[in-house]
């Protein structure tokens, strides 16, 4: 059941009657209703000032003439407003039709076809081998999770990749360290800190002996060339770095379903070089090849450096296209950093100037800001580094002293900890739009009373309470039930719940799911506090026992969607 389309429906069909035959009326109805301010001002508007050229005549008259033609069961009444033509829903009528709809298939309210058929490529997360995962890189996790989840419900395939950072003379240098001082116990024992450790300790010496360096070059030539002993302390170096990182997609609950890295694609860049040539597209300049992008604005995209070897664009450019051959994308979207915005308006460019006219609506940039903790921008060198998995255990810790201190009774005081802590940390990254930068503060991720995580999954839980509570066997529900200001919002909000899943995904933004589920959450709560949901007639607490299980499942699907769990109890 859709309100827009079906008001959409009334106007086409007033226009129509009150003007037969007029020409140059906008196709798209549904598009130019708007949803006003003020809950006194109606469910829906439609502006006829939209309509006032095509028919030639003031927008308040063509208000009072289409109101004159609107006769619906659905619609209550019409009032005209200026120009507006305001729309009141029969409230009994739109409540039926609003859980009915929502409670034919609760789990999948928001979900939609309009993927079906179409692949949606994710490069997200893109760690790099032999560092650790900080909170410089959750964004992009969680980012790119709540993505693939949003296009899957909508009917898209996707393909999740980690496009590892496993390329560059740094592994040289330390697998080059690791063969004079490193002992295999350590880094497994250690992992990526004993990697780092060996790194520092490489550039230390260095100092005393700079031969060293050509040492390390050395070792990193023989990675190119495939030397099995250089080649196999390298793979092993990526799969101690990887282990780690699991831990940490575990418990995010993230996944993937490539990790063909920058290393990946070392081979594959020739063909691009050679089709950069051949189209003519490839330049000199000081003994290095960039393709010259100055009639786009922008500084040339270097493609070889002056020592023949391939950048980090180079490798990019290749994956496109063999993401492009694979997979056969509608879109790629690339969920990194906006600092990195120059390389990506590079690579794209290039690529549409080497003739690909998908270049251009297929790869997106999903930029988004910074993350700092408590005040504090994250620096590596002032040792302000705050690590994922540090972050988590100490969410869940935090959520544990809460939960222990507000739910004494609660059974699995544990696993409600983990959900909340690390719901709160995915939450509130995924809280505002994407673009601005992120101050993560514990006392504003962890209150249970704000716009927050654990408010909405409380939310959720309370909900699974009072459906345990609900009396079994209850008559059909009688809608009149649902007619209050407070009811009616809440299906209101309910039955835009599609339209924000289907606009975060247009505009690839979960933070539009994220405020759709909170102030479902929050008018829940205020009718929770307004009315006895099962006291009354049964016939009335059907009803508003069949809301709550709405609530339920449209918050468990918010949560999911931005990649948090949502906890039965509290
Ligand atoms: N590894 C890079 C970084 O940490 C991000 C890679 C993003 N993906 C890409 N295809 N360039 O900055």
């Amino acid at each position: 059941m859709d309100m827009r389309l079906s008001i959409a429906e009334l106007v086409r069909n007033a226009i129509e009657a009150a003007y037969p035959g007029a020409q140059g009326v906008p196709e798209d109805i549904g598009a130019l209703l708007e949803v006003p301010p003020e809950r006194e001002m109606g469910d829906f508007a439609f502006p006829c000032f939209k309509l006032s050229r095509a028919l030639r005549m003031g927008p308040p008259m063509i208000a009072k003439k289409l109101a004159e033609n609107i006769n619906a069961p659905e619609v209550a009444r019409v009032e005209c407003v200026g120009g507006y033509l305001n729309f009141f829903f029969n409230r009994e009528n739109f409540a039926r039709d609003i859980m009915q709809a929502v409670m034919a298939a609760p789990e999948k309210w928001g979900s939609g076809e309009e993927g079906n058929g179409k692949t949606v490529c994710l490069d997200y997360s893109s760690i790099n081998i032999a560092k650790r995962f900080h909170i410089g890189h959750l964004s992009t996790t969680v980012l790119g999770n709540a993505l693939k989840r949003i296009y899957e419900f909508l009917g898209w395939k996707t393909v999740g990749i980690n496009h590892l950072g496993d390329w560059g003379t740094q592994f040289g240098k330390m697998v080059c360290a690791y063969k004079k001082w490193g002992v295999k116990e350590e880094v497994e024992k250690h992992g990526v800190e004993e990697m780092t450790r060996l790194y520092v300790r490489f550039h230390e010496e260095c100092e005393k002996d700079p031969a060293l360096e050509d040492e390390g070059r050395a070792w990193f030539k023989k990675i190119e060339d495939g030397d099995e002993e250089a080649l196999s302390i390298f793979r092993w170096f990526k799969e101690v770095t990887l282990r780690d990182a699991m831990k940490v997609y575990e418990k995010l609950g993230v996944t993937f379903d490539s990790y063909a890295g920058e290393s990946f694609y070392v081979d594959k860049t020739d063909r691009v070089v050679n089709e950069l040539r051949d189209k003519g597209l490839l330049e000199e300049s000081e003994g290095a090849l960039i393709v010259n992008l100055e009639e786009d604005k922008m500084p040339p995209c270097l493609i070889i450096k002056r020592d023949g070897t391939t950048i980090y664009a180079t490798r990019d450019l290749a994956a496109i296209f063999y993401r492009k051959d694979t997979y056969n994308f509608d879109k790629c979207l690339y969920v990194v950093a906006y600092q990195q915005d120059l390389h990506f308006r590079q690579i794209f460019k290039v690529v549409e100037k080497m003739g690909y006219d998908w270049a251009k609506d297929g790869l997106i940039h999903v930029a988004f800001g910074m993350v700092s903790y408590e005040g504090q921008t994250l620096a590596t060198r002032s040792g302000h580094v705050v690590y994922l998995e540090d972050l988590l255990a100490r969410a869940q810790e935090k959520a544990l002293d809460i939960i222990k201190e507000k739910s004494p009774n609660l059974e699995n005081k544990e696993e409600a900890a983990r959900q909340v802590g690390i719901g709160a940390v995915v939450y509130s990254t995924l809280q505002n739009s994407r673009i601005k930068d992120i101050d993560f503060w514990w006392d504003r991720a962890l209150n249970f009373d704000g716009e927050t995580g654990p408010y909405v999954q409380y939310t959720h839980a309370r909900c699974g309470s009072i459906l345990r509570k609900a009396p079994e066997n209850l008559p059909a529900p009688d809608y009149k039930a649902l007619c209050d200001d407070e009811a009616q919002h809440l299906l209101r909000l309910i039955s835009r719940f599609p339209e924000a899943v289907s606009e975060a995904c247009l505009r690839n933004e979960p933070s539009i799911v994220t405020r759709a589920t909170t102030e479902i959450a929050k008018a829940y709560n205020k009718y929770y506090y307004e009315h006895r949901i099962l006291d009354g007639e049964l016939s009335e607490v059907a009803a508003r026992v069949e809301v709550t299980r709405a609530v339920k499942a449209v918050i468990k699907t918010g949560l999911y969607l931005i990649g948090v769990e949502a906890p039965e109890r509290m």
